[in-house]
C-alpha cells in the first residue's frame, strides 16, 4: 500500500524542520514562521535491473577551460571570472532598491547587442515599466539593436520552462526575482523557502538541461540572509552580491561563490541618473572627497582582490561620556581588530585611549577585512590623539603584531604601484626583513619610509 505523503513544516527563518504546525517555532521562536511542505514518503526505488549504469572515467585528462560569454560590462566580467559560463547558474544577492534590476537591465540589452538571444522574465514589474526604465537607462535609441532581447512578465515557472524548452534559442535567462516565482505543485507562497527552493531547483535544471545560462536576481533580508533560503547558495555556480549604501553613489559587486573563478574580485559602479556607470579607478573616486591637513585620517592601500584601491580611514576621538565602557563605534572594520590596536598603541607606546570613545570609519561605504590595514588606522589613531594631520602625501599598509611590531603584508609592489599612480610621494611601509632581492622596489617619484615598530610612527 502506497504511504501517504508526510507533511513537514519548515521555518522560514532558521530553517528546522518539525512535523507539527505551531504558532512559534521551537527552534529560534520566531512567531508564524512554519509553513507546510509535502513530500512523497517513499521514494519510488527502481530495480537494479531497470536503473541504468554510471559512466566512470579517469581523473588525469586534458580540460579545456570553460567558454565565456562577455558581457560587455568590464567591473561584471570580472567578478564573474571573465564573464557568464555557458550553462551555468548565478545568483545575484542585494538588498531591494540597490540596483540588481538596472544592472541586469543593462547587461541584458549588451548583450542583446552583441547578437545574444537573452530572455528577462520580471515577476516583479509590468512590461512598461521595464521600458520606462530602459528609456531612463538610454538603451532604447536604437530599437533594432535589441532585436535579441525578449521581455516577459510572469511568476509561473512551469510557463517559463515550457516557454523555454520549446523555444530553445535563449542564451542568458535573467530571472527577476527568485522571490515572486511559482509553481502550482508548491503548496505555499511565493518567497516562502519551499517556493524559492523549488522553483530554483527547476529551473536551474532548465538551464542545464536546456544548455542556457540562468541569472536568478534574489533580495536580501534585513539580517543579511537570502530572504528564504540560504539553501539558493549551494545551487548555484556563482553567488554576487550588490552592495552599497543606499545614500552613497557607489555601489559594489562582490563574488560570495565562485564555481569558475576567484571569489574575491569586486566590481565598482555608481549609480547615476542614467543607471550604473562603471568605476574602472575606484582610488580616486574613494579619495575624491579627501580633505589633507585634517587630523585623525590616514589613506590605506587595500587589496581587493587582484585589485589594489586606495581608501581613506577617518578616525574621531572624543571623551568618554559617564561611568560606563567607552564607546567603540565601527563602520567598515573588524571592531574586534580596532581593540587590538588601541591596546597595542597603550601598551606599547604608552598612548593612552582607553577612557575615550572612538568611532572608526571607512569611507565611501567599502569594508575592509584585510590586516594590512591595522598601519592606517594606528596613524589614524595616533594623529587624532595628537592633532597633528598625517602627511597629506602619504599613504599606509602593514600589518601590526601584539609586541607593536610592523609585520610585512602581500603583494607590497602591487599596492606601492597603485599609490604611485594617484600622486602620492611617499608610503609608510613595514621594514623589509629577509632577502634584499625581494625587497619591494616603489615606482618612481614615491619614497618608501620602513617602520620596524609602532613606536617610530608615534615619534
Ligand atoms: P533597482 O534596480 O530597481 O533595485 P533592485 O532591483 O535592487 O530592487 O534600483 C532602484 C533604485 O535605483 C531606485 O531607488 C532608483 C535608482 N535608479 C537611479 O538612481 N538611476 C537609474 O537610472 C535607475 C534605473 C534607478
Ligand atoms: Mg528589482
Amino acid at each position: 500500500m502506497a504511504k501517504k505523503p508526510a507533511t513537514t513544516f519548515i521555518c522560514q527563518s532558521c530553517h528546522a524542520r518539525t512535523t507539527k504546525w505551531a504558532g512559534r517555532c521551537e527552534q529560534c521562536g520566531e512567531w508564524n514562521t512554519l509553513e507546510e511542505e509535502t513530500v512523497s514518503a517513499t521514494p519510488n526505488r527502481t530495480s537494479p535491473k531497470k536503473a541504468g549504469r554510471l559512466v566512470t572515467t579517469r581523473l588525469d585528462g586534458t580540460v579545456q577551460p570553460p567558454e565565456r560569454i562577455d558581457t560587455s560590462i568590464t567591473e561584471l566580467n570580472r567578478v564573474l571570472g571573465g564573464g557568464i559560463v555557458p550553462g551555468s547558474a548565478v545568483l545575484v544577492g542585494g538588498d531591494p532598491g540597490i540596483g540588481k534590476s538596472t544592472l541586469m537591465l543593462q547587461m541584458t540589452c549588451a548583450l542583446a547587442r552583441s547578437q545574444h538571444p537573452v530572455l528577462y522574465v520580471s515577476g516583479e514589474e509590468a512590461i512598461d515599466q521595464i521600458r520606462l526604465r530602459a528609456q531612463r537607462l538610454e538603451l532604447d535609441h536604437n530599437p533594432h539593436a535589441l532585436d535579441s532581447l525578449d521581455l516577459a512578465a510572469s511568476i509561473n515557472v512551469a510557463d517559463i520552462a515550457a516557454t523555454l524548452e520549446e523555444r530553445r534559442v535563449h542564451k542568458v535567462v535573467v530571472i527577476d526575482s527568485i522571490q515572486t516565482m511559482w509553481l502550482e505543485d508548491v503548496a505555499s507562497a511565493p518567497g516562502s523557502v519551499s517556493q524559492v527552493r523549488h522553483c530554483a531547483f527547476e529551473l536551474i535544471r532548465l538551464a542545464k538541461t536546456v544548455g542556457f545560462s540562468l541569472v536568478l536576481i534574489g533580495h536580501v533580508t534585513k539580517e543579511g540572509a537570502l530572504a528564504g533560503p540560504r539553501v539558493l547558495e549551494h545551487m548555484v555556480d556563482a553567488v554576487l552580491y550588490f552592495e552599497g549604501d543606499r545614500g552613497h553613489q557607489f555601489r559594489i559587486l562582490r563574488g560570495a561563490k565562485n564555481r569558475f573563478g576567484a571569489t574575491d574580485e569586486i566590481g565598482v559602479f555608481a549609480m547615476t541618473d542614467t543607471g550604473l556607470r562603471e568605476v574602472p579607478n575606484p582610488s580616486a573616486l574613494f579619495l575624491a572627497e579627501r580633505r589633507g591637513n585634517i587630523a585623525g585620517s590616514a589613506v590605506f592601500a587595500g587589496l581587493e582582490g587582484t585589485r589594489p584601491v586606495l581608501l581613506e580611514v577617518q578616525v574621531l576621538l572624543s571623551a568618554k561620556a559617564g561611568d560606563g565602557a567607552a564607546r567603540r563605534a565601527v563602520l567598515g572594520w573588524d571592531s574586534s581588530r580596532l581593540s587590538m590596536i588601541l591596546a597595542v598603541l597603550e601598551a606599547r607606546c604608552g598612548l593612552k585611549l582607553g577612557s575615550m570613545d572612538v568611532h572608526l570609519n571607512v569611507t565611501g561605504g567599502l569594508k575592509i577585512s584585510e590586516p594590512a590595514a591595522d598601519l592606517a588606522v594606528a596613524a589614524a589613531l595616533i594623529s587624532a590623539a595628537t592633532g597633528q594631520p598625517t602627511a597629506a602625501n602619504s599613504a599606509y599598509f602593514g600589518e601590526i603584531g601584539l609586541s607593536g611590531e610592523v609585520r610585512q603584508v602581500p603583494q607590497a609592489e602591487l599596492r606601492l604601484k597603485e599609490i604611485g599612480k594617484l600622486g602620492f610621494q611617499q608610503a609608510v611601509v613595514p621594514r623589509h626583513v629577509g632577502n634584499a632581492n625581494a625587497r619591494p622596489k616603489p615606482p618612481k617619484g614615491l619614497a618608501l619610509q620602513e617602520t620596524g615598530h609602532l613606536s617610530d610612527l608615534v615619534e
